[in-house]
């Protein structure tokens, strides 16, 4: 990562002297924890499960969170804190795993649950707490685990319990650490938020000071501290992420702004123009289009194999974002909308347990070979976040809220071979699908919605003819993070209409199929 980088980082990160850290033990859900947290205006980051105490001294944390992790603390290599943390005389709550940790550490006694509990259990509060203050006698919470502890020392008091887990919580008599079995980051433990409040509040301190407005104004300071008199691109998509940072840029630093939109040909329907036309309607900054569609299409001619299209289109991404690039004189700086999630994916930002790197999400997305240095302004936020600051910069609700879509657009949903008839196809269904989505008012409840053309081709009757034609797949799915997600029970009525309208205006489509599969196993998009 270059200076820059790693500086607009850690200022953006300065936003707020109250801060909380995650370790994160390798938990499906730890970046769940930290959007939570946030939530409830407390700054809050991901960092590696085995921290020293002097680094966890660095950030001045007022309180750490243990996540939950996929292991059994006694298991060979399972990931372990350092023991040291627990003596700073920071608050820590460990949450599963790290509940069973902190236990481990400080004298409890961990073992294989009798029965491994997975989902929604009763638990009914047994000693006072500040951490329960306000919590109902008895409510649902939301288990996952095999292990658990199933004695602690006399150093430990048991807060609660379920059926199955007769220490569901517990705090310790003298020191400010406090376990939870259960998940409270999840909606599906509806007092979870109360939990995690108590938690920042009543045991860290916390007042709850963070907030968008700020980091948006630390963010712009940083940004023309480190950028001076020099020029900044940035590539435009239409997206949500690139539109955000694009107008922080311009907040920050006006005219010394360049932005490039490269049209690949896989745009959506009338996509460049929309682009073109919010982004006039909003900055005044120098727009570069490239008008790519020719040399990507040939580039994509007989490929059918999704990370084949992947690697084509982003090659050939690279060298149209350059020789447009080239062009700007004095740009050294590449301005990036990659957001916290990207970070955590690419294991980036600490490499921990669970760091994985998925193929497409490339973080950075343009090689540093091409001799910028990077701004990645949005690299601490969440995509909700990202929304909201985008509301704060003045950008209009339709682009805010936009579905995401891929970086490869409209190829990685054209099954087969993509060309220009085939895609022409695919834009008017998938108009349609979003046009009525929106006009059943849905569009903001779901999280993706979009057509997919299929390489089949099936018999169908128009008419008194036998037609022989494409069919059209409509994806629509819901999702808190697109790490999960399950497909939306549209209104019987909307499929109906959608297909109908389908079939009638678009030249070529005579069958239309509903997805009904949620992610895993499948995934969102289907190449
Ligand atoms: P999947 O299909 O993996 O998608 O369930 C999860 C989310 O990622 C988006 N996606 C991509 N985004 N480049 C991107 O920038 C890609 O190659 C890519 N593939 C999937 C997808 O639209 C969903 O929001």
């Amino acid at each position: 990562m270059s200076s820059i980088a790693s500086s607009v980082q850690s200022t953006a990160g300065s936003v707020s002297d109250e801060r909380v850290l995650v370790l994160d033990f390798g938990a499906q859900y730890a970046q769940l924890i930290a959007r939570r947290v946030r939530e409830q205006s407390v700054y809050c980051e991901l960092v590696r499960h085995d921290i020293t105490p002097e680094q966890v001294k660095a950030h001045a944390p007022s309180g750490l969170i243990l996540s939950g992790g996929p292991s059994s603390v006694y298991a060979d290599g399972a990931p372990k804190c350092h023991p040291g943390i627990f003596d700073l005389g920071i608050p820590v709550l460990g949450i599963c795993y790290g509940m069973q940790l902190a236990c481990d550490a400080l004298g409890g006694d961990v073992a294989n649950a009798p029965a491994r509990e997975f989902g929604r259990a009763r638990c009914e509060v047994t000693s006072e707490s500040d951490l329960f203050t306000g919590f109902p006698h008895e409510t649902d919470v939301w288990m996952s685990h095999g292990d658990q502890v199933s004695q602690v020392s006399e150093e430990f008091i048991p807060l609660a319990r379920t059926k199955t887990c007769p220490i569901a919580a517990v705090k310790h008599a003298s020191r400010p650490v406090y376990g939870l079995q259960f998940h409270p980051e999840v909606t599906h433990t509806p007092q979870g938020s109360m939990l995690l409040r108590n938690f920042l509040m009543a045991v860290c301190g916390c007042s709850g000071s963070w907030h968008l407005g700020d980091f948006a104004k630390e963010a712009i300071d940083a940004i023309r501290q480190q950028v001076g008199d020099a020029r900044v691109i940035c590539g435009l998509s239409g997206g949500v992420d690139s539109s955000v940072t694009a107008a922080l840029l311009y907040r920050a630093i006006g005219k010394q702004l360049s932005c490039i939109l490269v049209n690949n040909g896989l745009l959506r329907k009338d996509e460049q123009a929309m682009v073109i036309a919010e982004f006039t309607d909003h900055f005044k900054a120098d727009l570069h289009v490239v008008d790519g569609e020719a040399r990507f299409l040939a580039s994509l001619a007989g490929v059918t194999e999704p990370q084949e299209k992947r690697r084509r289109i982003g090659f050939e991404f690279i060298e149209c974002f350059k020789a447009e690039a080239a062009k700007v004189e004095d740009a050294r700086f590449l301005a990036q909308g990659t957001l916290y999630p990207d970070v955590i994916e690419s294991g980036a930002a600490h490499d921990g347990p669970a760091a994985t790197i998925k193929l497409h999400h490339n973080v950075g997305g343009l090689p540093e070979q091409l001799g910028f240095e990077l701004i990645e302004p949005l690299r601490d936020l969440f995509k909700d976040e990202v929304r909201r600051l985008g509301l704060e910069l003045g950008l209009p609700t339709d682009l805010v809220w936009r579905h995401p879509f891929p970086g490869p657009g409209l190829a990685v949903r054209c099954l087969g071979e993509v060309t220009r008839q085939r895609l022409d196809i695919l834009r008017e269904a998938d108009a349609i699908v979003v046009d009525e989505i929106k006009a059943a008012g849905l569009y903001r409840k779901t999280s993706q919605a979009f057509a997919v053309l299929l390489p089949v081709q099936s018999v169908g009757v128009m008419g008194d003819a036998r037609t022989y034609e494409d069919a059209i797949a409509i994806r629509c799915v819901d999702s808190d993070d697109f790490m999960t997600a399950d497909w939306s029970r549209l209104p019987n009525e909307l499929l109906a209409h959608m297909s109908t309208r389908i079939i009638n205006e678009v030249k070529g489509v005579n069958r239309v199929c509903y997805d009904i599969s949620s992610k895993p196993p499948a995934t969102i998009e289907w190449e």
